[in-house]
């Protein structure tokens, strides 16, 4: 396996494996040299969802780079809580790298290197204080190929990331997060028969929501999703849509795709990035509201990209 794969096998819970021994205590990322309270938790990471913790993402004059290589320059933009952003633009501008600087796993490449900042609300992501691993169960992430554990059950599917961040949670706790996460992402009424079932047995549509599942079951407070429709075909395709018209009640989503019908159905903003030649930096063109970005963008090369004539 690649060592990218393995990134993101790992990362796509927002979990990494060093986490096994710690509690389900939502804390802030600067709050983790703290020690965890006592008290059993009523609220956050393993329970009942009460309210939205959507938080909006700002980049502010971000470049990415791979060792000397400037993948990204200057991008600079406002993802909204609640609402569902696409980024879009041609193969090689740097979305995947964008949207992997959000929940720091751009760093997890060796010689990859970030500028400028991205807060999250008012939290600093590439603070010094602040734990990465933190970052990553704060926002979660789903990839472009479905990927559950091929190993486990449907059920341990989605509680993995509960299991390796408690050890308090109760079976009915779990049982109760596991449904709520599958009824989240629309799948729970498939499954509810064959929970112990293994997950790679499911159709790709259906494992890409059993990621969806397994990505909310940690509460994130920001969801980004790469490609997460381009494996599936068109019925699995819109109800993953659905699904993220749904999440977006709850979330802060990103989503990239190459598919404009997609970008302009399921999103309420869209940022246009572009490349001019091969070598240079990713910029961002622009990012407006996505009916604007279809009918009447302020750019042309925008214009020329949602209506095919390039890309
Ligand atoms: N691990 C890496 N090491 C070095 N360069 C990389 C790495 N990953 C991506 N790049 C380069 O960074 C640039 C941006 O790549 P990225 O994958 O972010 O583009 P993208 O917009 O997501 O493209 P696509 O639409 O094809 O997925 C490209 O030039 C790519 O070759
Ligand atoms: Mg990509």
């Amino acid at each position: 396996m690649e060592e990218e794969e393995r990134d993101e096998m790992t990362e796509s819970t927002a979990i990494p494996k060093s986490d096994a021994t710690e509690d389900a205590t939502p804390r802030s990322p600067l709050d983790l040299h703290e020690p965890a309270p006592a008290e059993p938790e009523t609220k956050g990471w393993g329970s009942a969802k009460a309210d939205t913790n959507a938080k909006s993402v700002v980049a502010d004059n971000v470049d990415l780079f791979y060792g000397d290589f400037k993948a990204v320059e200057g991008i600079s933009l406002t993802i909204r809580p609640n609402r569902v952003t696409a980024l879009i633009g041609s193969s090689g501008c740097g979305k995947t790298t964008f949207l992997r600087s959000i929940n720091r796993m751009h760093e997890l490449t060796a010689g990859a290197r970030v500028s400028g900042s991205i807060t999250v609300d008012d939290l600093d992501i590439y603070d010094p204080r602040v734990d990465p691993v933190q970052v990553r169960r704060m926002i979660g992430m789903v990839f472009q190929q479905p990927n559950p554990f091929p190993t486990m059950s449907i059920y341990e599917n989605v509680a993995a990331g509960l299991t390796l961040n408690s050890s308090k949670i109760s079976k009915s706790e779990k049982d109760d997060v596991v449904e709520r996460s599958l009824r989240g992402a629309h799948l729970w009424e498939e499954v509810k028969d064959r929970l112990d079932k293994p997950g790679s047995g499911l159709s790709g549509g259906q494992q890409q929501r059993l990621c969806i599942a397994r990505a909310i079951s940690v509460e994130p407070e920001v969801l980004l999703m790469d490609e997460p429709c381009s494996a599936l075909d068109p019925v699995a395709t819109l109800a993953v849509e659905d699904l993220i018209m749904e999440l977006k009640e709850h979330y802060t989503i990103a989503i990239v795709t190459h598919n404009m019908q997609q970008a302009s159905r399921a999103s309420d903003y869209t940022a246009f990035f572009n490349l001019e030649r091969s070598g240079d930096p990713g910029r961002l063109v622009e990012i407006d509201e996505t009916k604007k970005i279809f009918s009447n963008p302020s750019v042309k090369a925008t214009e020329d990209y949602v209506s095919g004539r390039f890309g």
